[in-house]
């Protein structure tokens, strides 16, 4: 009775009391109500669902059975996860999303969710997977989302976000997982990370965040993975990240960090397996060891898998890496390293103990002296390998074509002599091979056509001597050829001048040959760069010249053609004039 006449009083009540018939509304709905309005709402929001994913999200069925929706076990009608990930979706995300109070995961990865993060997120208390990477997201990330104090996993990257990464992130006591990667960020990284204790992995590649390191960071004693790489960052490496023990990966590359690295980084980072520092301005660690431009503890280091330290300003030699079994990639590449004489290379035969190797690379350096005969040990994993623009001199080892796995071969600009050893035909995957710019002399070896995969080949600016051999013509993969400054001779086979696959460069200018262009010539539809000047070449042009319908440069002076341009050509050329002569 009592509680009938309270009841109509209520309703009466409510009748004329808005507010507090919105209250018992609410009650009414209860959260299962408000967690299927907030679905709705999110549904509302998806323009685009070619896999027809929300189709599913309607009244005939419990919207705990939807399509990437989960309700949880101890509040049954509760949504507890919301995965929508790789669907295609495109539209925005729903300020709703707030309500589905009892969300511990929210995985939208992989989509083209556009406009804002709402700051709503913020509401969801429970949440512990935050996943949004990969989507269209834009404007700032919210403050807010610090207060979702649960969160474990946490991936804003590959989006369009701007604005500062929010220092309140620093609450967020149980986070191990930070990924920021590939977005528009700017300022600085907010001191306050350091206070995420829990957290193993900071990924934030590809910002343009400045400022420099804080050292903060060197407080988080679990981060197993600190990636700052591609921002604007300067300053110097504060010390206390040097002692961050369990970090496998250090990744500062393409930033403007500079300063020495600690003597004992390999001994206080024992188990780094990436350690990337290129494109800086690191300078040896003077006055440790005027001979060691990375420390020597990196030695003791033995997980590491790749060292990339190119683009600095290091000196010194390289330190004994013989014991790093797993290392795959060694870049020291545009450094000062070398000192320019015999000896700078012994390096290499220690690096025979690295089977695990696959790419070695040391251009552009100070290296001197010879190439000794045992990098024909060298790892058969290796598929790189470069030294161009150092002052290596002697003659390239025979035993080189044991590397037979190799795919880039580069060695231009140094002072090799002798021959073009025929066992380099043994490298049957090599793709690219440079050994432009030295003083090689002798014969173009005819084995070189048997390396079928070769797409780039550059022999210029040597002394090389006799005829192109024909076999070239196999190479049937070629985008590039320069054979320029040299002195060789006799007729430019009709198998080489016809290579269809040239689309780059032929460049056979400053060399003695003779006799006529062959009319294969018109074979190079694709060709953009075309040079046979200085040679003694005669007759008339070919009239098939004006099938090269890609040419953007053609160089045919100082020779002795008769001076007539097909005509096809003529009409063509003309926008170019400056760049056609002949
Ligand atoms: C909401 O919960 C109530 C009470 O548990 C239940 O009767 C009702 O069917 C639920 N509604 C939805 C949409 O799940
Ligand atoms: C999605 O639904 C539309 C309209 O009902 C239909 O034309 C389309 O084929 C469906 N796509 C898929 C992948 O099922
Ligand atoms: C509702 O979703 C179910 C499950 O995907 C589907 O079979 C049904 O056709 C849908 N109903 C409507 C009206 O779209
Ligand atoms: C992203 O989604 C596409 C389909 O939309 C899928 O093929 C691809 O594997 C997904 N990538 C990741 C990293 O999940
Ligand atoms: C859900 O969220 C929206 C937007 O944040 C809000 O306007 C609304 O009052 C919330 N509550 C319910 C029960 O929908
Ligand atoms: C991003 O998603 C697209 C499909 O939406 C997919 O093709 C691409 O591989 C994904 N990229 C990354 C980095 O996951
Ligand atoms: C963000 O957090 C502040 C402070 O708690 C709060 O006043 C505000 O309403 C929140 N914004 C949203 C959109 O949830
Ligand atoms: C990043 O922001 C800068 C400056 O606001 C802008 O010039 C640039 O285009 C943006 N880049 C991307 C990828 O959004
Ligand atoms: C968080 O970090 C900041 C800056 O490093 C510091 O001033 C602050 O006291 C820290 N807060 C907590 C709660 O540890
Ligand atoms: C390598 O580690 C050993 C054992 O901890 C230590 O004695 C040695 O000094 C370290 N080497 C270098 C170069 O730091
Ligand atoms: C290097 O390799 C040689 C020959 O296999 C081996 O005797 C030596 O122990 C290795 N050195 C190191 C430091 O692993
Ligand atoms: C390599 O080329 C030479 C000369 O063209 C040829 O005689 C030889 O048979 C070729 N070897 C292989 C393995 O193709």
């Amino acid at each position: 009775m009592g509680v009938l006449v309270l009841k109509l009083i209520l309703l009466i009540y409510s009748l004329v009391n808005g507010a507090l018939f919105v209250c018992c509304m609410h009650l009414r709905m209860g959260g299962n109500e408000t967690d299927r309005l907030a679905l709705l709402a999110i549904k509302a929001q998806i323009k685009q669902d070619p896999h027809n994913v929300t189709s599913s999200w309607n009244e005939s069925i419990h919207f705990c059975s939807w399509h990437g929706v989960s309700c949880g076990r101890r509040h049954r009608q509760r949504v507890t996860m919301l995965d929508l990930q790789s669907q295609k979706l495109a539209g925005s995300l729903s300020p709703h999303i707030g309500n589905l109070s009892f969300l511990r995961a929210l995985r939208l990865q992989n989509n083209s969710f556009s406009n804002i993060i709402p700051p709503e997120i913020g509401n969801l208390r429970r949440l512990q997977v935050l996943s949004l990477h990969n989507n269209s997201f834009n404007g700032p990330i919210p403050y807010n989302i610090s207060y979702c104090s649960n969160l474990i996993f946490m991936n804003f990257g590959f989006n369009g976000l701007v604005g500062k990464i929010p220092s309140e992130f620093g609450s967020l006591s149980k986070l191990r997982s930070f990924v920021l990667q590939a977005n528009n960020l700017t300022g600085e990284i907010p001191p306050s990370l350091g206070n995420l204790s829990s957290l193993e992995g900071l990924g934030a590649t590809q910002n343009n965040l400045v400022g420099s390191l804080p050292t903060s960071l060197g407080q988080l004693k679990k981060s197993t993975i600190l990636s700052l790489g591609s921002n604007k960052l300067t300053g110097t490496i504060p010390p206390s990240i040097y002692n961050l023990s369990a970090l496998d990966v250090f990744s500062v590359q393409n930033n403007q960090i500079r300063g020495s690295l600690p003597s004992d980084l390999g001994n206080t980072l024992p188990n780094l397996q990436i350690f990337s520092i290129c494109v800086n301005q690191f300078f040896g660690s003077l006055p440790y060891n005027k001979l060691s431009y990375m420390p020597l503890s990196l030695s003791n280091a033995t997980n590491l898998r790749a060292i990339l330290v190119q683009q600095n300003k290091l000196t010194g030699q390289v330190p004994d890496l013989r014991k790093l079994h797993n290392l795959h990639r060694f870049g020291s590449g545009y450094n000062h390293l070398g000192s320019g004489t015999d000896g700078d290379l012994s390096f290499l035969s220690d690096f025979t103990n690295l089977t695990e190797l696959e790419q070695l690379g040391i251009k552009a350096n100070n290296f001197g002296g010879t190439l000794p005969a045992s990098i024909s040990n060298l790892s058969t994993n290796l598929k790189t390998f470069r030294f161009e623009r150092n002052q290596i001199h002697g003659s390239i080892p025979t035993e080189l074509g044991n590397l037979v796995n190799l795919e880039s071969l580069l060695m231009g600009g140094n002072s090799l002599t002798g021959n073009i050893p025929t066992e380099i035909q043994k490298m049957s995957s090599l793709v690219e091979l440079d050994i432009s710019m030295n003083a090689l002399s002798g014969s173009i070896p005819e084995s070189l056509g048997n390396l079928t995969k070769l797409y780039r080949l550059s022999l210029g600016g040597n002394n090389l001597e006799g005829v192109i051999p024909s076999s070239l013509g196999n190479c049937q993969r070629l985008i590039l050829l320069d054979l320029s400054n040299n002195k060789l001779s006799g007729a430019i086979p009709q198998q080489v001048i016809g290579l269809p696959s040239l689309s780059k460069l032929l460049n056979l200018s400053r060399n003695h040959f003779t006799g006529s262009l062959p009319m294969e010539v018109g074979k190079l539809k694709s060709l953009g760069v075309l040079d046979v000047s200085n040679n003694m070449l005669s007759g008339e042009l070919p009239s098939s010249l004006g099938s090269c319908e890609s040419l953007e440069v053609l160089h045919l002076q100082d020779n002795f053609f008769k001076e007539s341009i097909p005509s096809s050509m003529i009409r063509r050329i003309r926008p170019f004039s400056q760049q056609f002569v002949w």
